[in-house]
């Protein structure tokens, strides 16, 4: 075993003593509206960078830079001072999602509330809370030490809920800059129960659309009704027709490239304490349903899935109207495993949907996303040197996890830059993300500091 034995006296008392205004910078970053996915908000999300970047030169990184990408820009630092230690990328996103239905918010989303150990705003957890752990991490060990563990680099971008659309090409250009020996990817969190947790798997991602057109416009019921087709209903049958009753997706040969999960697989699922009856009333729901066969934690983390994201057309508003509507349309996605291919996917799905969809419509269907599933391995030495971290500060060793979510930026990672990743974060598993109420834990928040900070020192401790 290697690894620093003795905590950090003078970093933990910096740490006590700079709590409050450390909260306060998290509060401010989290104060930017920065919405990737509306352009509305693309000053917003420069803002963000900016603010970003003006926080890593006060941290004490150097060759700071808001780098131009062709849409929102990516935030670069770097601290290269430790020689022969390992090199760390760092990656996180200062990015966050749209905040409606706004009316479900108990505070605006961009006024950061602390309530009862928790802050409450869109991107406390995801991704700016785990954006601010980097961050702080970095600052109170250049502040404490005049010097960080490890050689770090930190990628910061701004477009991970839209696309990563420019985070390729940039990573391709910037190659030489980002040689190091481990990417720790800071977008994920912990286990059900705040259990400290490194996330071992990642789902890809296939998202499409499905405009269905009847008559040219929306039309009188009853003087058209019974005599053309429904692109609403015409809509709804195509839907229906995507799953079976036992959950099972319906798309020809949408399972052939899915690797079946291994006993080992199987058991990994099994060992996790998980309470199932906690997860299905938090959710309000009054059972859980999926695929047949398979578990809950094994639906959500090894298995594929196919959703409705959202489905309009016709009159919504209050009262009646009568008409037929001249247009229908839904937001179809995908959760992928190992070895579907998400492009295979929506060939798949478009054909069959031509088959499934009836008469006098028709039907368009596009592609409006992918993402690659990705697996990392749980004996890599970066792996453990991160699971003696966490268990260093949160006093129990983690849980490793396969989650449902999609950062299609690993398999990037990987691929372009050819490092291991670690993927390790700090957020709530039930913090909102993505919702209503988004939220972050402020205890996570600071052990957090601590957890990554201790990583970098077993890093260097073990040399990778
Ligand atoms: N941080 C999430 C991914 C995530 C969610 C990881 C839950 C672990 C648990 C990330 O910001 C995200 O939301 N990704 C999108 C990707 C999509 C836009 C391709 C997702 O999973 O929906
Ligand atoms: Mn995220
Ligand atoms: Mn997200």
């Amino acid at each position: 075993m290697t690894g620093p034995s003795t905590p950090d006296a003078a970093l933990e008392s910096y740490l006590v003593s700079t709590q409050e205004r450390r909260l306060g910078r998290y509060l401010d970053f989290l104060r930017i509206p920065s919405i990737s996915t509306l352009p509305e908000h693309a000053a917003d999300c420069r803002a963000a960078a900016e603010w970003l970047a003006a926080a890593l030169e006060i941290a004490g990184l150097e060759h700071v830079e808001v780098s131009e990408t062709g849409g929102h820009p990516i935030v670069y630092a770097d601290w290269l001072r430790a020689e022969g230690a390992p090199t760390v990328v760092a990656y996180g996103h200062y990015d966050v999602q749209p905040v409606d239905p706004l009316d479900e918010w108990t505070a605006p989303p961009f006024e950061p509330t602390v309530v009862d150990g928790r802050v409450r705003a869109r991107g406390a957890s995801d991704d700016k809370g785990n954006v601010a752990i980097l961050l702080q991490a970095a600052e109170a060990l250049l502040a404490t030490r005049s010097a960080l563990p490890v050689n770090l680099r930190f990628v910061f971008e701004g477009e991970e809920e839209s696309s990563s659309e420019h985070l390729e090409p940039w990573l391709v250009a910037n190659r030489e800059r980002l040689a190091g020996d481990v990417a720790i990817v800071s977008d994920v969190g912990f286990f059900d129960g705040n259990v400290p947790a490194i996330t071992v798997g990642l789902r890809g991602m296939m998202y499409a659309q499905i405009d269905v057109a009847g008559p040219f416009q929306d039309v009188h019921s009853g003087q058209y009704g019974g005599t053309i087709a429904n692109p609403a209903d015409a809509l709804a049958t195509i839907i229906a027709a995507l799953k079976g009753p036992d959950g099972r997706i319906l798309v020809p040969a949408f399972y052939d490239d899915v690797v079946a999960l291994a006993d080992e697989d199987r058991a990994a699922f099994a060992a996790l304490e998980f309470d199932e009856e906690a997860y299905r009333s938090s959710l309000g729901v009054p059972t859980l349903v999926g695929e047949v066969g398979f578990t809950t934690l094994e639906r959500r983390g090894g298995r594929p899935t196919l959703d409705v994201n959202g489905i309009w057309g016709g009159f919504q508003g209050v009262g009646a109207k009568t008409i037929i509507p001249g247009r229908a349309h839904a937001k179809v996605s995908c959760r992928l495993v190992a070895d579907q291919d998400p492009q295979r996917i929506f060939d798949g799905l478009k054909a069959y949907i031509a088959q499934v969809a009836p008469p006098g419509v028709t039907v368009e269907v596009s592609l409006l996303g992918t993402g690659d599933p990705s697996r990392t391995a749980i004996d890599h030495p970066a792996t453990q040197a991160a699971a003696r971290a966490l268990e260093a500060i949160f006093g129990r060793p983690p849980v490793y996890i396969r989650e449902g979510g999609s950062i299609p930026f690993v398999a990037t990672f990987e691929g372009t830059l050819g490092l291991p990743v670690v993927l390790l974060g700090f957020v709530p598993p039930d913090g909102n993300f993505h919702a209503p109420n988004e939220w972050m834990d402020l205890d996570n928040f600071e052990r957090g500091i601590r957890a990554m900070a201790r990583y970098w020192d077993e890093l260097a401790a073990a040399g990778a």
